[in-house]
Order: structure tokens, then C-alpha cells, then sequence
């Protein structure tokens, strides 16, 4: 079969199109016929070498497929063969992917592969970060950093949907932005402006400034407006997701750092606010029994019933995955990047 591979670790350039033996099913894992492979920054990571993923090289990226299961292996419900599922699994930038049985979602009729492809990593990650990571509670005020990106794109509406009263995008260009609204964002905001901060403000409702209060104890937190926001950027707009989140309550999810930086986590103001800054991992939450299935659940029904949507970005097929991981690392890519396997 056709595979991508990294053989040694680096840029774009290192992935390499190869033709290797199909992976056959284990004990408790199913084979997929990949149609498409879900792009995600996971797969920039392990290309690169700094994400522990990685593993033994040579080795095939790809966190996410979706396709038509083949074939079980020994304590599998033979029913899953030939139904359509997507999963988060290793190796999926191939012909044939093996996923572990209870990694398995299956693609309710009536919903297309390119938009399903979204759920297992990007939306289960925007649910999960925003509900059992960040508790979002009815009536929050909830910030959403590159909120054109994947994850972003989706928390944005699941925000709304879980009962965020107010949803704010932070995002990059002008388009992204423009592309935040359309989905449901009640303000977008460029947080590569330098007063990004007091243009948050504004928006959500307080515009009050922050530092001490006047004459006032320096150690008292000036207020914030911000119940919860979700962090997949880091570096130093996490110093301002903190200035911004509400005292005593507001709370900030990190759930990784596109910037390439880590979290800017002034731990003072953390004190002088109270806050609580929490970080978000899909893998470590899906080993949870009946988590993946119960969040998957849930968000496949919001995609069909139109309360989300994704957004679908660019297409490359899989000869041209280097292009696939360019247009993510340039920024320039919005919604859910695909490589179309067959
Ligand atoms: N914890 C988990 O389990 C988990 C699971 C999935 C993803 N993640 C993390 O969540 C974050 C978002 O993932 P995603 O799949 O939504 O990625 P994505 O589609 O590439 O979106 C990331 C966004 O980050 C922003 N960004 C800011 N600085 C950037 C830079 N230097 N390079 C690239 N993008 C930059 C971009 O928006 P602007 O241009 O508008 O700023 C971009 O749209 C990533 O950090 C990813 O690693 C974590």
C-alpha cells in the first residue's frame, strides 16, 4: 500500500510517499480502509520530533482517519466490518490505517466523511476542553483563541451550544475573523493587535481596564471579563487570556501552543486573580471508559442537526501531504485540512 513516512525527523520536506506491507489488525483493533486522513498539529509535531508521539522511525503520521472497516481482530464485534467510521488512531496518512476498537466512531448516514473527519481529534478536543477541562457553566463569557483553526472553528459554535452567553474569537486575518462571525461568534478580535486586550474588553461588555485599582491594595485584582477561555496558541497571548479572566472564577484551558511558544503563565497575577489554569489532553481524557463514545455522541448530533458546522478547509491528496503540513505552519489554512487517501 501507498504510505507516508518520515524517516528522519525535519521540515515539510521529510515526508516521503513509500510503498510498504498494510498493517493487519491486533487483538481489540480494527483496519480501515483510509478515504481521507485528518491533518492535525499532532502530525507537524511528530514529523518535527518534539511531540513524544513519535515513536520509531521509520513511522507513517497521522492521528486521525476515516474510511470503511476492513477487518477485526480477535475480541471485536465482527459488525463493525464495512460500516464508515473515523478514528483517532496512529499511522492514518496511508492506504490502511489499525485503530483500537474503542477508538472506533461510527459516521451516522446522512453525514459526510469530510465533515466527520472533524469530530475524533479537533471537535472531541473543543468539547472536552471546553466542558470537563473548563466546566463551562450557562451564561459564561468564554474567549476562543485561533478561532478559524480546527479546534477553534468548532469551540467557537460548541461554546454557544453547551450555553456560553457570550462567544468571543480571537483570531489572526481579517477573513478569519469575518469567518468567526459567520459561525456564530458575538465578537472577533485580532490578537496581534497591540491593545488586543482593551479591544476584548470593549467588546464583551465591561471595557474596564486592568491593572491595580487606584489607591487601592496592589495586590487586589482589577475585574476581568472572562469566565473561560480555551488556549491553543500559548506564548504570550496567554499572559492576556490570564489580565482578562474574571477573578476568583474565571478559568483558562491550555490545550497546546500553535505559536510554537509555550503558555506566558505569570504565576503573580494568577495569584493576585485566583484563577485556575487547567490543561486539556484528548488522549488522557478518551482513556476514560465511555467518554469518546458519550462525546461523540453528542457533538455527531450537533453536526446533524446543524447547531455545528464544520469548516472545511483545504484538500490535498496524500502524494502532497508536505503541502498539507506547509499551509498549516504558514498560518494560512482555516477549518479541517484532508488528505484524500482514496
Ligand atoms: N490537547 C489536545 O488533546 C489537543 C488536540 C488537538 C489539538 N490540540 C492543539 O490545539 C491547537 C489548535 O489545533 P488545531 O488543530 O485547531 O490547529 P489549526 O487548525 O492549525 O489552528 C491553530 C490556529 O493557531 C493560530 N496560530 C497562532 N500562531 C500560530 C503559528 N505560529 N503557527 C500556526 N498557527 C498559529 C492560527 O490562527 P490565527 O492565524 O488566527 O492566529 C491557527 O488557525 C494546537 O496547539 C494543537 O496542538 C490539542
Amino acid at each position: 500500500m501507498r504510505a507516508v513516512r518520515v524517516h528522519q525527523t525535519g521540515g515539510p520536506e521529510v515526508l516521503r510517499l513509500d510503498e510498504v506491507d498494510a498493517p493487519r489488525p491486533g487483538p481489540g483493533e480494527a483496519l480501515i480502509r483510509v478515504a481521507v486522513a485528518g491533518v492535525n498539529m499532532a502530525d507537524v509535531g511528530m514529523r518535527a520530533g518534539f511531540f513524544h508521539g513519535a515513536g520509531r522511525l521509520p513511522a507513517t503520521p497521522g492521528f486521525e482517519a476515516g474510511g470503511d472497516v476492513e477487518a477485526v481482530g480477535d475480541g471485536v464485534d465482527g459488525s463493525w466490518v464495512g460500516r464508515r467510521v473515523v478514528a483517532e488512531l496512529l499511522g492514518g496518512y496511508a492506504e490502511y490505517a489499525v485503530a483500537p476498537a474503542d477508538a472506533l466512531i461510527a459516521v451516522p448516514d446522512g453525514l459526510a466523511l469530510e465533515d466527520a473527519i472533524a469530530v475524533p481529534i479537533q471537535g472531541l478536543t473543543a468539547l472536552g476542553a471546553l466542558r470537563d477541562g473548563g466546566r463551562l457553566a450557562d451564561g459564561d463569557t468564554v474567549l476562543v483563541t485561533g478561532a478559524a483553526g480546527g479546534v477553534g472553528s468548532q469551540a467557537v459554535q460548541i461554546a454557544r451550544a453547551l450555553g456560553a452567553e457570550l462567544a468571543a474569537a480571537l483570531a489572526g486575518a481579517a477573513e478569519k475573523r469575518a469567518l468567526a462571525l459567520d459561525l456564530g461568534a458575538d465578537a472577533a478580535v485580532d490578537y496581534r493587535a497591540e491593545d488586543w486586550e482593551d479591544q476584548v474588553r470593549a467588546v464583551t461588555g465591561s471595557g474596564e481596564r486592568p491593572g491595580p485599582v487606584p489607591g487601592g491594595n496592589p495586590m487586589q485584582a482589577a475585574p476581568g471579563v472572562a469566565d473561560l477561555a480555551l488556549d491553543g496558541v500559548a506564548g504570550p497571548v496567554t499572559a492576556g487570556l490570564l489580565r482578562l479572566a474574571v477573578p476568583r472564577t474565571g478559568r483558562i484551558v491550555t490545550v497546546g501552543g500553535a505559536s510554537g511558544a509555550p503558555p506566558d503563565l505569570d504565576v503573580f497575577e494568577l495569584n493576585r486573580r485566583n484563577l485556575t489554569v487547567t490543561g486539556f489532553s484528548l488522549p488522557t481524557w478518551a482513556q476514560l471508559p465511555g467518554w469518546r463514545a458519550q462525546a461523540a455522541g453528542l457533538l455527531l448530533g450537533w453536526l446533524r442537526d446543524g447547531r455545528v458546522r464544520v469548516v472545511r478547509g483545504p484538500e490535498f491528496p496524500l502524494d502532497r501531504a508536505v503541502d498539507a503540513h506547509r499551509a498549516l505552519e504558514d498560518r494560512s489554512a482555516t477549518g479541517k485540512l484532508i488528505l484524500r487517501v482514496a
